[in-house]
Formats: structure tokens, C-alpha cells, sequence
């Protein structure tokens, strides 16, 4: 392994011949890891995909990491692979211990190697973070502590199975470097195996790999020496370390800066990257909107200052080229983690090098991507269709149209501007028509509720990229067939959106049609609230029926106003369509904060003046919520399709998409809007 020098670490000039903006000294220039230069600092950490074919590597592996790679990224880490059948979490895991991952392997990093960027493989057991579900084997760890999440009682490790399991990470990590990759990154934050011996709240053995720090560290030494053993010392050995448990009793900072130096006394590590956490606090290491940006540096920080000449690699809601500069040049790491804004905006790279920042599409954090994964399904973006289809829709696949049409796009929100800018990029002659006299729709109006302000940043970002591209806007103009016909596109897409369900009708109760009272002059739907600000009484109650961000986002607006809020719902828990330990906790704490009362298991069976007759759904009994000024429904939404249904048959070219189509998730509606965009 060749020595790794002081300078190293230091920025030099660009060497790489593209041009360069000076705005990013730091950020462009190279960097050596190991034997290795790599060309810039941005990293794609590790993340999971669920591209997995067969816990095999698929082609969507092959074109996915390419695109990052040909947008400019410097370093990508692939996702983490299994390294036993004991760890066997999910169905879209790799099994990194089979040698027909090879094969595979291979074709992500040519294909990545292309573009003149590294990549590296992350190596994990999960420890007692998983359950026996799929491996139908017994979970292992250092000690039988239970996981606050898999709360199967792990099997103590045996001495065979110690050595089994290292064994697993040196023939993972052969196959690594049998795949091609520059180099292999072991897993230990995130509160997987290896950190789990280091960690007192895991490991509570008794014998030489339990109790002091020289034996805590000892099943993490014995791994990293197997795999250097493995792979020879011309290839990069790195390591993911926890900065900080985050987790009562659990290693901090502190005890950290002490274990790092342990870690890499021998010299058999080429860098650490620092993450975060232990499943205990799951909902930081992805930390969304609610964590400030940049949280986290000051742990990359803290491990710098513990072990010299090493690379540090940091992360956590680093989202734009300015911020990660400015971490760089504070020397809190040599490379910047950037994973969701690279999944969000593939070319980042590129354009902040070529000091194009304003053509960025911003991260907001809204943990859409993490959240399907958390699901089982594929790794997604919300602001990104193109994420996991970048053979088909990926940035060179896009294709400009045969024949450049005049395109009219009725409604201003999220679809319609996403369609929008899909159709522009291809050339279409693009006007966007909204009723209201300002874009954004629904998701332009939450930002009005402080804790959703980020997530505006996706309108924000479809404004910017449709000013660049050209798009003619007009506002305050309901679309109507006359205007339509006097227009004459080639092709329309009708992207109305929809409206707030007025009815109070709910699918717990499919034999009636709308909740009594509901026409009272009293109630009000999410959307009025939004419009009109906090223009309600004292008592509010919000009767929540979609568990989702609407209903606490508009408790959030009305308790800042000084208002007295509670949210009844039938449901067993507040948000439960939230991600699951993502964005669940924080939102909990937030509406804790502001006072906002919660009812969960109760339904409410009429609205009588300023009583709520409600049912308490546990027991079954009837109750009343007595001097409620308002009522405001979050119960769903009503496709607007007026307008599709006059122009069905009058425009040959006609799309309909969106909530228009039917009401969803943003996520969804873009997605549509995408497709209707790219087939105009
Ligand atoms: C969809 C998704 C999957 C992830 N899977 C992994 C993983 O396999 N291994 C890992 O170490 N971190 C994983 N992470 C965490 C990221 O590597 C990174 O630490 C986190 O996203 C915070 O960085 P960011 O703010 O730049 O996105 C995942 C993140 C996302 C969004
Ligand atoms: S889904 Fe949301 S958090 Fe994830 S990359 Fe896209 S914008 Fe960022």
C-alpha cells in the first residue's frame, strides 16, 4: 500500500483539464485515496436501490451509478452487499458473499470507469439489526441485546462464528475487487455488526472481545486485517465509522476520536467516511427536512482531528456546491458526502464545476427516495422520474421531439410543471396556463406551514429550470375550450389537479356518503386554511383521514398563529403513510412542541354546531368534543377534470395527468406528468 502523504490531502489545481469554476477550489480539486487519485471531492455515499435482481446486481445498477458518473460525481460508493446468509434483511439485498456477483459487478464498473470516476464497494452484516424472516437463520451479534426495531433476541457469536463472519467480509470483498471496483468500505455505523462490537449498548461479552476498549475494538481490527489480507495492498480498504450513537448509554464523539486511532494504528485503512446512529436513532442518519443542513459535520470534524493523513469523508444534508465548499475550506472533511443531491440532480457535479449552480435541482430532503426503500420497492425521487429508468429516461435518453409542437399545459402545479419542463427540454414550443395567480399549486401553498417550507424547494426548482428553458407562464387564466380552441396547440396536457373533498366522506365508513355537518358554514378544508392563513376561532379540530403531511402541516400553521388545535383521527396512529421512523419522529416532536392535541382511534360521526360526535374506535363508545370554533377536513381530494372532459375528442393530442388523473403523491403525479412530457 503506498505511503499516503501529508499533501495529499491538501487541494492542488485542477488537474483534470475541464473547466473550472473558482468558486470551487476545494471542491475540484483532486484527492488521493490509498493508490488511487480521485478527481474531485464529491461522493455518492453508499444507498441501498433495490435494483437487485435475484440478490443479484441488475443492468438498472449498470445505468444508474453510470449517470452519476457521467454527471461529474468524483467518488461513488456502491450500495451496501451482505457478506453472510445470516444477514439476509431485504429480498433486494446482494449477496456479496456468492461469487456470481462478479459478473455483475463488473458491468456497474466499466460502465462507471467510463466516465472517469471511482467506485468503491460497501461490506455489511447487520447484526441484530435484521430478523430471521428471510435468512431463517438465527441473528447474530456480540451480545443477545435486543434491537429497538427487529426485536428478535440475537444469538451470542461463537468463536466459529466470529471467524465465519470475518471470513465473509474477506471473500466479499475479494469478490469486490474481483468485480473491478477501486475499493471496498466496511459498514460500521448505522448500528450495523461491526459498530456493534465497538459499542457498550451491544457488546457486553466478558471474554477478549468484550468489556475494554482494546477488546471492543478487537472482532473490528480482526475484520480489517482479513480483508486487507484479501485483497492485497494495492487496493483501498476504507471504513464507514459511526461519529456518534446518538443512543442513550451508547459510543459518542468522544469515545470515537478514542477508537478511531485504534482502527487505524496499522495502517491497513486508506480513509474513514463517518455517518451516524445506531437504529435506536434511525431517523437522522437520512435526516430530512427537519434536521438542519449540514447537521453533521462537526463528527467528520472530530474524527479528522483524532487521526492524521487519513482522508475523512463527511455527510449528511450537504445539498449544494457552495455548503460542501465551505466544508471543505473549514477542514471538516477532504471529501463531501453528497447522496441525495446526486440522486436528485445527477449532473450536480458537472454544473457546479462548470459554475452552471443555477441549473442544480435542489435536494429538499423529503426522504421520498429512502421512504420506497424503507418499502421494499425501488430507490425513487420525487423531483427525479428518471431515477432507476436512466436507459430510457435517463438525461442522454431524453431525446428531442421529432417535431417541435406548440404544447399548452393547463395548471401551474408540480405536474403541470414538471410536464412542462419535460416537453421544453425536448424542444416544444411550452406555455403553462394556472387559474391562481401564482405557480406551485398545493405544494406552493404548504410552504406557508414553517416545517414544509423546504419542500416548496421542488416548485422552486421547476420555475428556475422552466425561466432557463423558456416556458411561457400565464397566470390568473382559468383555461377554458374556447381559449383552448383560439390557442389551437398541437397538444395539451391537462394537469387541473384537484380539489379538497368537501363531503367528509371517508372509505372506514363506505355506507355513507359524507360526514353530517360537514356543509356547515364552520367547517373548512385544508385548502381554505392555506389560502386564507389562520382566518379561523380559537378551538380547532382537524379531522384527518389521509395520514400524511396535510393535516399536521396545517396544526403546525395554525398553532404558530396562537391557535388551539387538535387532530382526531380513526387511524391508530398520526402520519401513518409517513415514512416509519423517518419523518414520523420528527413531525411527532414538532406537533409535541407546538402543543397540538392528537386523537388517534376515534372517529368522528357527525359535526352538530360546535360538537364533534365521535366514536372511540378501541371501545366502542360514544363521545362529544364540545366549543370547537372550526372544523377543517383533511379527507381526501376530487380529481379537477372539467376541462378534460370538454376537450376529450376535440384535441387529438390530449393527456390528462397528475391529481387531475387521480388524486396521489406528489411523487406520483410527477412521475405521470414526466411521461406524459416525454411522449408529447
Ligand atoms: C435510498 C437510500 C439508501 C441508503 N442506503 C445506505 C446504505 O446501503 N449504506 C449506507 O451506509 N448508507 C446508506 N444510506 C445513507 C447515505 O449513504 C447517506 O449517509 C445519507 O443519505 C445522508 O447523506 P445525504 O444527506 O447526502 O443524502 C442510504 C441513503 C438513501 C437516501
Ligand atoms: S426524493 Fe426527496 S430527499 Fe430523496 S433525493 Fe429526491 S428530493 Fe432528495
Amino acid at each position: 500500500m503506498p505511503h499516503l502523504r501529508n499533501d495529499a490531502l491538501r487541494h492542488t489545481h485542477n488537474g483534470g483539464g475541464s473547466p473550472m469554476s473558482s468558486q470551487f477550489q476545494y471542491l475540484f480539486s483532486p484527492v488521493r485515496i490509498g493508490n488511487l487519485e480521485i478527481k474531485n471531492r464529491v461522493v455518492s455515499t453508499a444507498h441501498v436501490t433495490f435494483f437487485a435482481e435475484n440478490n443479484m446486481p441488475s443492468e438498472r445498477h449498470v445505468h444508474y451509478h453510470s449517470e452519476r458518473a457521467k454527471g461529474g460525481v468524483g467518488l461513488i460508493v456502491h450500495e451496501a452487499v451482505t457478506v453472510h446468509p445470516s444477514s439476509f434483511p431485504y429480498e433486494g439485498i446482494i449477496f456479496g458473499y456468492d461469487e456470481r456477483v462478479i459478473p455483475g459487478f463488473k458491468r456497474t464498473t466499466d460502465a462507471v470507469h467510463q466516465h472517469d470516476a471511482k467506485i468503491f464497494c460497501e461490506v455489511f452484516h447487520k447484526g441484530r439489526q435484521v430478523n430471521s424472516i428471510l435468512s431463517r437463520r438465527s441473528t447474530l451479534a456480540p451480545s443477545a441485546t435486543r434491537c429497538i426495531r427487529n426485536r428478535e433476541t440475537p444469538k451470542v457469536m461463537e468463536k466459529e462464528e466470529i471467524e465465519e463472519i470475518i471470513q465473509g467480509f474477506a471473500t466479499t470483498a475479494r469478490n469486490v475487487r474481483e468485480g473491478g471496483f477501486d475499493g471496498v468500505e466496511l459498514h460500521c455505523t448505522h448500528g450495523y455488526l461491526l459498530q456493534q462490537w465497538l459499542s457498550p449498548i451491544s457488546n457486553k461479552r466478558t471474554d477478549e472481545y468484550g468489556g475494554s476498549l482494546a477488546n471492543r475494538v478487537r472482532f473490528v481490527v480482526e475484520t480489517i486485517d482479513a480483508v486487507r489480507a484479501a485483497v492485497g495492498n494495492d487496493f483501498v480498504v476504507g471504513i464507514r465509522l459511526v461519529g456518534d450513537e446518538f443512543t442513550p448509554g451508547g459510543l459518542t464523539l468522544r469515545d470515537m476520536q478514542e477508537i478511531a486511532p485504534l482502527l487505524t494504528a496499522s495502517g491497513k485503512l486508506d480513509y474513514i467516511s463517518v455517518s451516524h446512529s445506531t437504529y435506536f436513532s434511525l431517523e437522522m442518519v437520512i435526516p430530512p427536512s427537519y434536521v438542519p443542513l449540514g447537521a453533521f459535520v462537526s463528527l467528520s470534524a472530530g474524527i479528522k482531528e483524532s487521526v492524521e493523513d487519513l482522508p475523512i469523508i463527511g455527510v449528511g444534508r450537504i445539498n449544494d456546491p457552495v455548503q460542501a465548499e465551505k466544508v471543505l475550506a473549514d477542514g471538516h472533511a477532504d471529501l463531501v458526502g453528497m447522496t441525495r443531491a446526486n440522486i436528485c440532480d445527477p449532473q450536480l457535479a458537472n454544473k457546479a464545476r462548470d459554475g452552471r449552480l443555477n441549473d442544480i435541482r435542489t435536494c429538499i430532503a423529503c426522504n421520498t427516495c429512502i421512504g420506497r426503500v424503507f418499502s421494499h420497492k425501488p430507490v425513487t425521487c420525487l423531483q427525479n422520474p428518471a431515477v432507476g429508468f436512466e436507459v430510457t429516461c435517463g438525461v442522454d435518453a431524453t431525446k428531442p421531439a421529432a417535431v417541435r409542437k406548440k404544447v399548452m399545459v393547463v395548471g401551474g402545479g408540480p405536474a403541470g410543471l414538471k410536464a412542462a419542463e419535460t416537453a421544453a427540454i425536448r424542444g416544444h414550443d411550452v406555455t403553462v396556463y394556472e387559474k391562481d395567480g401564482a405557480l406551485g399549486g398545493q405544494v406552493a401553498l404548504s410552504e406557508k406551514a414553517a416545517s414544509r417550507q423546504e419542500f416548496a424547494g421542488s416548485v422552486r426548482n421547476l420555475k428556475k429550470s422552466l425561466d432557463a428553458l423558456g416556458v411561457k407562464i400565464v397566470l390568473d387564466t382559468p383555461v377554458t375550450p374556447e381559449i383552448v380552441k383560439r390557442e389551437s396547440p398541437d397538444a395539451v396536457i391537462v394537469a387541473t389537479g384537484s380539489a379538497p373533498d368537501r363531503s367528509g366522506a371517508s372509505p372506514l365508513f363506505p355506507q355513507m356518503d359524507g360526514l353530517p355537518g360537514a356543509d356547515q358554514s364552520n367547517v373548512l378544508t385544508y385548502r381554505d386554511v392555506l389560502k386564507d392563513g389562520a382566518n379561523v376561532g380559537q378551538h380547532v379540530v382537524i379531522i384527518d383521514d389521509e395520514s400524511h403531511h396535510r393535516a399536521p402541516a396545517i396544526a403546525e400553521l395554525l398553532a404558530d398563529h396562537g391557535k388551539n388545535v387538535r387532530i382526531v383521527t380513526a387511524l391508530p396512529r398520526l402520519g401513518m403513510e409517513l415514512a416509519p421512523n423517518l419523518e414520523q419522529p420528527f413531525v411527532y416532536r414538532l406537533l409535541q412542541r407546538k402543543g397540538v392535541h392528537i386523537m388517534t382511534n376515534t372517529a368522528v360521526k357527525a359535526i352538530e354546531d360546535s360538537t364533534l360526535i365521535t366514536l372511540d374506535l378501541n371501545n366502542n363508545t360514544s363521545d362529544k368534543i364540545e366549543g370547537v370554533d372550526n372544523v377543517v377536513l383533511v379527507m381526501g381530494s376530487v380529481a379537477e377534470t372539467a376541462l378534460y372532459r370538454a376537450l376529450k375528442g376535440l384535441i387529438k393530442e390530449l393527456y390528462l395527468v397528475g391529481d387531475a388523473s387521480s388524486p396521489r403523491y406528489a411523487v406520483d403525479a410527477m412521475f405521470d406528468a414526466f411521461h406524459a412530457g416525454l411522449a408529447v
